[in-house]
């Protein structure tokens, strides 16, 4: 029999989109885990499955943090799990269809398993018509909670166990600044550590300002709090991660900014430093300086440019036009010699002509990226760009996106095998999935490579010359830390 469904919260559009000023609590609660969830905990296992972006990767990180600190174990696969969470993603259609999939699957084994648990949390859930289909159609989730209150998960847990009812609790939120969360990070050498959430750009396709409220930035001395303690426990790589880390400081008013937060994390020591993602519209030339001067942040820049085309990029509400962005690149290849960028694209924005599109392809070209992601604009509910009429069939567009693909590709393929011959520092992530007497490894410019080598140079940064390119990873050997160029 279907069990009783416990509204608490529910996430609500106008909400979400509220911006009125408010004031931003740092929240620093003491963790308190309930005892009971404690009993029920012991001998109990969990599995959390992420998509999305870095800012969920770290999220799952938190959730893993509350769970064992109760006690729950992690395993490898569902069927072994006694508690489930999907930490979902809602950016395009594609990756939520991929949740309702797994869920049809969970379905299945729940009846085989009548007291698993199965939890869904993240971006897809802060949207009421999700909420709504998965109260209707998914009977069998007994969890849903979002992205504002992870740092309550135990004690939602030991109501679903005590209550044996269902809970939904997804509030929209202007949103908060939880420090203190317990953490079991996923990667023993290579940490994200957040420095912002939400965000206030709406770009009119996106529906991260809704899923993820308001932009906040986390105050200094926590982040570098968190990044001297990573060092001091040997990470050699720390990733900052916001959706517009330009944007880092501007809620203080009092002049802080990501340049100085990138030169107090470079200042910590860490081995290598990176950043995403970056946003055209606030770089600075104080942050390009800023990335040129210390030899410990990675000189690869993501700056997504989503369409070549003034008037697409008005519609999308970017903030900037072809011709600001090629001057920023310019002004960023000035500074920094032997610059990597990557970018993200969207084909197919509502009425998009095809001389618009050429205009994409022409950046492309122009700009010369190392790896642009590429993805077919996808609808969201509630977002401006979703009310927008729309000429362009399905058909074109995808024509479109394998067009822009074959372009992306060949000048990727150009900026890989320009590497080829040298000799590059690598950090040394483990065993390749593909062969385990090969190891995986990233140079500085974020490519992967492949190279004979046993496990116990895991987490270490070594030499490698490139040999081989097979345009998105390279191949190498490894080279006498004395031998390197
Ligand atoms: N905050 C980052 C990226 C966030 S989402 C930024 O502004 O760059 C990552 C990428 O997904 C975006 O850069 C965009 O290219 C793509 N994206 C976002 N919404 C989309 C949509 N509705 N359809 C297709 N792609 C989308
Ligand atoms: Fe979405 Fe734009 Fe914000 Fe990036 S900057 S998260 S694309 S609204
Ligand atoms: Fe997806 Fe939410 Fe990130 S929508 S891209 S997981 S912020």
């Amino acid at each position: 029999m279907a069990k009783v469904i416990d509204i608490i919260d529910k996430p609500d559009l106008d909400k979400a989109r509220s911006r009125v000023r408010q004031e931003i609590p740092v929240v620093r609660d003491e963790i308190v885990v309930p005892e009971r969830l404690r009993e029920y905990a012991f001998g109990r296992r969990y599995f959390i499955r992420t998509y999305g972006c870095q800012a969920n990767v770290r999220d799952e990180e938190h959730m893993r943090g509350y769970l064992e600190l109760a006690g729950f174990t992690s395993v490898q696969e569902e069927s072994l799990a006694d508690l489930v969470i999907i930490n979902t993603c809602a950016i395009r259609e594609n990756a939520e269809d991929k949740v309702f999939g797994e869920l049809g699957l969970l379905k299945t084994l729940k009846t085989q398993k009548p007291d698993m648990i199965i939890a869904v949390a993240g971006c897809m859930v802060q949207q009421t018509h999700i909420v709504d289909k998965i109260t209707q159609v998914y009977r069998h989730v007994d969890l849903m909670f979002g992205t504002h209150n992870i740092h309550h998960l135990l004690e939602l847990l030991d109501e679903v166990y005590e209550k044996r009812v269902r809970i939904v609790n997804v509030p929209s939120k202007y949103g908060e600044i939880i420090e203190n969360m317990p953490t079991k990070r996923t990667h023993r050498y290579k940490a994200f550590v957040n420095i912002m959430y939400g965000c206030d750009k709406f770009c009119t396709y996106c529906i991260v300002p809704y899923t993820r409220g308001k932009e906040r930035s986390r105050h200094l001395p926590d982040i570098i709090q968190e990044c001297k303690q990573l060092v001091d426990e040997g990470y050699q790589e720390i990733t900052l991660v916001g959706q517009n880390v330009n944007s880092y400081g501007k809620d203080f008013k009092d002049g802080t900014d990501f340049a100085q937060l990138l030169q107090a994390v470079a200042e910590t020591g860490i081995p290598r430093l990176r950043f995403m993602t970056s946003h055209p519209w606030d770089f600075t030339d104080a942050m390009i300086d800023t990335i040129a001067k210390y030899d410990n942040i990675m000189k690869h820049i993501h700056l997504p440019f989503q369409a070549g085309d003034d008037m697409v990029l008005r519609l999308m509400a970017r903030r900037y036009t072809v011709a600001s962005y090629t001057d920023l690149v310019r002004r960023m290849r000035e500074r920094i010699p032997n610059l990597t960028l990557t970018t993200d694209i969207i084909v197919g924005f509502p009425n998009e002509t095809e001389e618009q599109f050429q205009g994409t392809l022409a950046l492309v070209k122009e700009i010369a990226f190392d790896a642009c992601y590429t993805f077919i604009y996808s609808p969201r509910k509630g977002t401006p760009a979703f009310k927008m009429m729309d000429n362009v069939t399905l058909e074109e567009k995808q024509d479109r996106f394998y067009r822009l693909k074959e372009v992306v590709d060949a000048i990727a393929k150009e900026r890989a095998e320009v590497m080829v011959g040298g000799i590059y520092p690598v950090l040394v992530d483990g065993i390749s999935k593909r062969k385990d007497d090969m190891l995986s490894a990233y140079t500085e410019n974020a490519k992967l490579v492949h190279f004979k080598g046993d496990a116990s140079l895991t987490g270490k940064i070594v030499y490698v010359r490139i040999q081989e390119s097979n345009v998105y990873t390279l191949f190498g050997e490894r080279v006498d830390d004395g031998a390197r160029a």
